[in-house]
């Protein structure tokens, strides 16, 4: 399917593929999404088909605004609507005690439900025009990189979605921060741009960061973004130190190995077995071109991939979190 350009007339023509349980693939801020009607349980197992992702996975529902939370949560916190007055429309997302009458389709068979209003226009427009939620997960097959482009929403689904509405690159480049206002203490489900201090900040208290690895055995698996093998390159990726490239790229020379390196600071000697790809040094530039580059790397069909350490400070703790998730398969090189 070949993206479309996301005008008035594109928009009005997604709304009705969406109001016909169709299927559209559509930009946000962090990463496309791919949309259906989130109150049509048959449009909601089409979107578990075509990513061939299992059925217990939630999906996060787009929503307009603040208001639009009652229609689909119930015994709303007061933080919630604290959350969502400060960054909204933006990347967070917040789960929440589901109404009865939300399928569960949407939610994995779980009570609670992923909100989220996200900072785009076209998204912004298209849920204005279709007057309901939209639920969306990441447009791309079960556990791999996320698109943060229109075509690659279309390398990754290629006919098996009605349509791509074209919004241009996404700006963030990660996945949203999720967190949990279910429980008597916030929990931070998954880190993203929006921080864990912000966070704490705007609602005046402490909140909890799970443990992705103690979550996936207690809450199986349920939060499929925790799940270490997520967002992986199909190539071997495996993280390096600065000080070590060196060394690590000369033996994968001297057994022929064609790498491809996400450099951060590292400039390697000339050579034609490496493709290098110098990333950005500030956090929020980096976020924004690592899911292309490490798909451009991965479209190369090379024997390794290599991603040069990034620095630990907080501001890079989403980028860091997804690049671990890149590298699980493999140790350190
Ligand atoms: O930035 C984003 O959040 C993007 C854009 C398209 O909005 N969406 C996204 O969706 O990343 P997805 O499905 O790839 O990831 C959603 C995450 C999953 O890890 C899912 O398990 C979690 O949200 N999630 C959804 N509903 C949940 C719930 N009720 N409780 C806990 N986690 C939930
Ligand atoms: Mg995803």
């Amino acid at each position: 399917m070949k993206p479309i350009f996301a005008d008035n007339a594109a928009i009005e023509h997604a709304t009705k593929l969406l109001q016909q349980g169709r299927l559209v693939a559509f930009p946000t801020e962090t990463v496309y999404g791919l949309g259906a009607d989130a109150s049509n349980p048959e449009a909601i197992r089409r979107v578990f088909k075509v990513k061939n992702r299992p059925a217990n996975h939630p999906l996060i529902v787009h929503i307009s605004g603040v208001e639009q939370l009652k229609d689909w949560a119930q015994k709303i916190p007061e933080s919630a609507k604290i959350l969502a007055s400060a960054f909204w429309p933006g990347p967070l997302t917040i789960v929440l005690n589901k109404k009865s009458d939300v399928p569960l389709e949407v939610t994995g068979g779980q009570n609670t439900i992923a909100l989220r209003m996200p900072d785009h226009p076209v998204a912004l427009a298209l849920l204005n025009k279709f007057e309901g939620g939209i639920a969306a997960p990441s447009a791309n097959i079960y556990c791999r990189i996320s698109p943060t482009q229109a075509s690659h929403v279309e390398d990754e689904l290629g006919d098996s979605v009605d349509m791509i509405l074209d919004g241009g690159a996404c700006k963030i480049g990660l996945e949203s921060t999720i967190i949990d206002l279910t429980g008597p203490v916030p929990k931070l489900l998954r880190p993203g741009v929006i921080s864990k201090a912000e966070i704490e900040d705007v609602l005046g208290i402490e909140i909890t960061r799970i443990d992705a690895t103690i979550e996936n055995k207690s809450q199986n698996n349920r939060v499929s973004g925790m799940n270490r093998l997520h967002y992986a390159p199909t190539t071997p990726t495996a993280l390096c130190e600065h000080d070590k490239l060196a060394i690590v790229l000369n033996n994968l020379r001297i057994q022929n190995k064609r790498v491809g390196l996400l450099s951060y600071q590292f400039n390697p000697p000339e050579n034609r077995f490496i493709h290098m790809l110098c990333m950005p040094e500030q956090a929020e530039s980096y976020a924004q071109e690592l899911y292309a580059c490490l798909r451009e790397l991965d479209n190369k069909k090379l024997d390794i991939i290599l991603i040069e350490k990034t620095p630990e400070s907080e501001n890079w703790l989403a980028i860091n979190n997804r690049i671990e998730k890149a590298t699980a398969r493999f140790k350190e090189a």
